[in-house]
């Protein structure tokens, strides 16, 4: 049977989900994602997904169509409409489609455009999460403003592109000799001393919520943490090194360009901090 998408108020088969050419996402990147994990049927993290949702709309001077709680119902009808078991609710919201192509915000009757999507994927089983991934590096050429989940992704489109090209499975963004992030995850490492570090929040980087989560899940367990940037070869000379997001929850990394991080393998923190990320989404999702 054809999935349902979510498309300005109304639920319809793929086939049928459509926007205007004269939607401000299409022209300009007018517009605001998200991304939350569905396992196991349930929403992962979806709390923090719509409070990162309501500050990127902010900073865009972006109103949403819906209310939150609206949006988290669409989520779950959605996810229930397309049966699905584990994978991701993509949603996005755009400034909506003006008659022409005017750079400045629209006049206040034009309504913003609501769309969502599911799609499937196994991330528990996923085999990456036993070989881990390796990485790329590549400058990062993005705006100044990338805690705002914009859906301006072309630097990150072509990053992929060249990891996926290089048989990598994320390319790591480097500015002024240290990382800020995945192409669509957050960046880790754990020093020989055992202390997991990521790069501080702020604009330079996405307020990762799975960071977020494995940030706090890592410090009740007296676990080390260090916000704050780290250059390429204090990751190579890492113990282990790591990625989060809500399509891989916690993914090793096992080398970048081509060089070992640790022994090459995943490491005993990584899938620990693993177990413990799928701990909590079991025990938390709605
Ligand atoms: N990406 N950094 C960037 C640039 C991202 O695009 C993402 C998520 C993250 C991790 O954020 P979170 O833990 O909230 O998923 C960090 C999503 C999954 C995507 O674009 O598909």
């Amino acid at each position: 049977m054809e999935k349902i998408a979510y498309v300005n108020g109304s639920f319809v088969p793929h086939s049928e989900a459509k926007v205007s050419v004269f939607d401000r996402g299409f022209l300009f990147a007018d517009g605001i994602y998200e991304v939350a994990a569905v396992l196991e049927g349930k929403l992962i993290d979806n709390a923090s997904h719509l409070a990162r949702l309501k500050r990127s709309v902010g900073e865009i001077q972006l109103a949403l169509p819906e209310t939150l709680e609206r949006i988290e119902e669409i989520q779950k009808e959605l996810v229930a409409r397309n049966n699905l078991v584990n994978g991701m609710v993509y949603l996005e919201v755009t400034r909506g489609a003006d008659k022409g192509r005017d750079f400045p915000f629209p006049k206040a009757d034009v309504k913003p455009t609501l769309v969502m999507f599911t799609s499937e994927k196994d991330i528990i089983n996923a085999p990456s999460a036993k070989t881990g991934i390796n990485v790329i590096t590549v400058p990062d050429i993005r705006w100044e403003r990338r805690d705002i989940k914009s859906v301006a992704l072309l630097a990150q489109v072509l990053a992929k592109q060249a990891a996926a090209a290089a048989g990598a499975g994320e390319a790591w963004m480097i500015e002024d000799g240290k990382i800020t992030e995945g192409g669509s995850s957050s960046s880790f490492i754990i020093t020989q001393d055992d202390v997991i570090v990521t790069r501080q929040n702020g604009n330079e980087i996405l307020p990762g919520c799975t960071r977020k989560a494995v940030v706090k899940l890592a410090e009740e367990r007296q676990l080390r943490i260090e916000e704050r940037a780290f250059t390429v070869a204090e990751a190579l000379a890492a113990k282990e090194a790591f990625i989060t997001s809500a399509s891989v929850f916690v993914q090793g990394v096992v080398a970048i360009d081509g060089n070992k991080v640790g022994n090459g393998k995943v490491g005993p923190i990584t899938d620990r901090l693993r177990e413990i990320y799928v701990e909590f989404a079991r025990a938390t999702g709605v």
